[in-house]
């Protein structure tokens, strides 16, 4: 077979562990061509391709970023984008496309699929965590590690000057990287979109801590994280070219507030796309060539209009359509009923 391959939305670690996979099993195993599309949905429309062999991904795998560059945007942007993408697929003889992107490229997909009847066939990819369907994507254990690794150094210093560092990790609409690094790194209160913050309450957390005599505190918060409704005035956020708020910057707004209500020195540390950067973990390499074995077995098996995803310890396919539009929420007994245990 002759199959495309594209990387679009936020870059991720484990993005070049997946099309290693990909052509790894894809040449060797089903004797196919496969073909790297350059900066998403732009490259299958401009029909700039890179030829994706086991030689040109030899070395890729602890590599973070993409081969193959990655855009926001969609062919549904432009009146004849759709039409494009079709004549790629028709003219350069393509069976079908993978499509490894988060939320935003898996509509796509899943549109191009059922409302133009395109082969397609998408790997669910963010550090967020967020899309439904799969129990977990490859990216969220490294973005986990690197925030946790900051936090512990961050106590460090939080207790050498009793301070409070209010660190601000990624997370646009659910909180599952400060959860899981706020647990992991022992923060005295962890503030999530799905859960709005009180910022009264949040201080007066850390007051009741330093009456223990626990000057150094680590308030872990997302960056979408919002206060309840009239306890703060939040500046109104920048929209980018694709309608995404800019977001960044909760954790300065927090860090303040505590500092100016408390009295306490406080610090604000915005991680940031460290989070995204750099080698993937062990785990999040072994998840990726997981998904990128099943995604070229499941273009054999003609499965379009799907994702594989992670079920338990089983790699499987979802339709596409069970992911799209909607959005995993941290789970509500891992935030209240375990990481709240430690908050002061
Ligand atoms: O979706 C992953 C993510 O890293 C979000 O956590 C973050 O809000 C967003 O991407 C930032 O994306 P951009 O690269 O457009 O700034």
């Amino acid at each position: 077979m002759r199959v495309g391959v594209l990387t679009g939305g936020g870059d991720c670690p484990g993005l070049n562990a997946v099309i290693r996979a990909i052509v790894r099993k894809g040449e060797r195993g089903w004797g196919d061509e496969i073909i790297g599309f350059i900066d998403a949905w732009d490259g299958v429309r401009e029909r700039r391709t890179t030829p994706l062999t086991i030689e040109a991904m030899r070395g890729s795998l602890p590599r973070g970023g993409t081969v193959l560059g990655t855009r926001r945007g969609s062919p549904f942007d432009d009146p004849d984008g759709v039409a494009e993408v079709q004549a790629t697929i028709d003219d350069m003889g393509l069976d079908g496309l993978i499509v490894i992107g988060g939320n935003g490229s898996l509509s796509v997909a899943c549109k191009l699929f059922t409302e133009h009847a395109l082969p397609v066939l998408g790997v669910p990819k963010t550090i967020d965590n967020d899309i439904v369907g799969t129990d977990m994507t490859f990216g969220f254990n490294t973005a986990v590690q690197i925030a946790t690794d900051a936090i512990d150094r961050l106590h460090t210093t939080a207790e050498s000057h009793d301070r409070v560092i209010v660190v601000e990790v990624m997370g646009r609409h659910s909180g599952w990287i400060a959860t899981h690094a706020g647990i992991a790194g022992g923060a005295t209160v962890v503030l999530i979109p799905e859960h709005p913050f009180d910022i009264d309450e949040v201080c007066e957390r850390l007051r009741r801590r330093h009456e223990r005599g626990r000057y150094a505190s680590i308030v872990v918060v997302a960056e979408g994280a919002l206060p309840k409704e009239g306890s703060l005035a939040v500046g109104a956020r920048e929209v980018d070219a694709y309608g995404h708020e800019r977001l960044g910057g909760i954790g300065y707004l927090v860090a303040d507030e505590i500092g100016r209500r408390t009295g306490f020195e406080t610090r604000p540390v915005m991680l940031g796309y460290v989070q995204r950067g750099g080698t993937p973990t062990a785990f999040d390499r072994v998840l990726a060539t997981r998904f990128g074995v099943a995604a070229i077995d499941a273009v054999h098996g003609g499965e379009w209009g799907q994702m594989v995803v992670a079920r338990g310890p089983d790699v499987a396919l979802a339709p596409l359509t069970e992911a799209v539009g909607r959005t995993r929420y941290v789970d509500m007994a891992l935030y209240q009923d375990v990481a709240a245990v430690f908050f002061a």
